[in-house]
């Protein structure tokens, strides 16, 4: 029996942190009637569409009062810290990903352990302080290796490829009592993927198919779904340690795994996120069930939607920087009027060199015309 609106049907989300992965949840949320808070870090977010509080998600307080009103917490980042996370489930919120899962996407150390631990195909990798340890992997591993803040990185920020130990010393010397850094073997890989999946508290799965995604100076660039020139077995594989890392780490909503391929076709995971991700972007208009709308079915414990592509191809095209002299909204009209087929995405954010603003969305059956659409189109909201 439905119930009514603010009666006992508990599907009020609230997602702490606004920017535009909140910001993208609002509109399946509006589609499916389910009301959606978000906790916004400032005024004037990516997300303010359906903020109702602006404050830190870091103090217990503000994060407590904005629980009150809303059935399950959930996330547009993953830097709640944990004594805010553990102290909500101790009140009896439901809170998804919760924080014994969450911990892994917070800090890439606590990852590598765990994903060791699940027997996880992953680059070697080990934990260092001083730079004589840094440097013995570096000789250890054919002269570079990739050095890693465990905690607080994006969009390459927190990873550096160095040749030696002197390259990390200010990271080395930042190093607070008992710190640790990450440092990873230099994957040579022929491409990057990523797997995602849902999963919700009661363990129904779903798998997206796993996509090619391109990354430029650290930033997702383009994701072309599904990977082309996947074999079955690449398929397989993929959304094998997907789910695996899905159950095995307990983790509830969209999880993402970020993927190498290396030439000999083995698959190593470089790093996961649990929430909608850049490299689910595509599924907005290329899926049956775009991944903002599986998040919200997945941390409301309901059925999860079909995950399957609805076209052969689909090509997401990352709007970064935006016009130098213009605003995004401006160039809209004429995007759009040359462009009637692809779908644009603007996140309400001010341009930046570097910043991730919108995205477009193209899908189609011929692969080469899609990704000319979707390049097209995109390069109409660059300078
Ligand atoms: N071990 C590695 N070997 C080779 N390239 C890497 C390695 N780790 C990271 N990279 C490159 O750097 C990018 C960003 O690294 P990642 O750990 O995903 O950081 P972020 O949290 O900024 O996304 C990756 O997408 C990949 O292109
Ligand atoms: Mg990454």
């Amino acid at each position: 029996m439905p119930a009514e609106r603010g009666g006992g049907m508990a599907l009020r989300v609230g997602i702490i942190g606004g920017g535009q992965l909140a910001r993208m949840m609002i509109a399946p949320a509006v589609e499916l009637g389910l009301p959606v808070r978000v906790l916004a870090e400032d005024e004037g977010m990516s997300a303010q569409l359906a903020a109702s509080a602006v404050g830190d998600y870091r103090d217990l307080e503000t994060v407590r009062a904005f629980a009150r009103d809303v059935d399950v917490i959930t996330f547009d980042h993953e830097h709640v810290p944990q004594e805010v996370l553990t102290a909500l489930v101790a009140d009896g919120i439901a809170v998804h990903p919760g924080p014994h899962a969450l911990c892994f996407a917070q800090d890439k150390l606590r990852m590598r352990a765990e994903l060791d631990e699940l027997g996880v195909p992953q680059p070697d990798w080990a934990a260092f302080s001083d730079a004589g340890a840094l440097q013995a992997f570096i000789d250890a591993h054919g002269g570079r290796a990739v050095v890693k803040t465990p905690r607080g990185g994006y969009d390459g920020k927190g990873v550096r490829v160095v040749a030696s130990a002197d390259e990390a010393s200010d990271w080395i010397d930042g190093l607070a009592e008992g710190g640790e850094l990450l440092v990873e073997e230099l994957v040579d890989f022929t491409r990057e993927l990523a797997q995602q999946v849902a999963r919700t508290p009661s363990g129904a799965l779903a798998a997206y198919p796993v996509v090619e995604t391109v990354q430029r100076d650290g930033v997702c660039a383009e994701v072309i779904a599904p990977a082309p020139h996947a074999s079955v077995r690449l398929v397989e594989v993929a959304a094998a340690i997907g789910t695996g890392i899905a159950e095995g780490l307990e983790v509830t909503g969209m999880l993402a795994v970020e993927l190498f391929e290396t030439s000999d076709e083995r698959l190593l995971v470089n790093e996961l996120a649990m929430r909608p991700h850049n490299s689910g972007h595509w599924s907005q208009d290329g899926a049956v069930t775009g991944q903002f709308e599986q998040h919200l079915r997945a941390v409301l414990d309901l059925p999860l939607g079909d995950p399957s592509p609805r076209q052969p191809w689909s090509v997401m095209v990352n709007i970064l920087g935006g016009p130098a002299q213009d605003t995004l909204e401006s160039r809209i009209p004429l995007a759009l009027g040359e462009h009637p087929a692809v779908k644009v995405h603007t996140y309400g954010k001010a341009p930046r060199p570097g910043r991730k603003v919108g995205h477009v969305n193209a899908v189609g059956d011929d692969l080469d015309a899609v990704v000319y659409e979707a390049r097209a189109a995109a390069a109409f909201f660059a300078d």
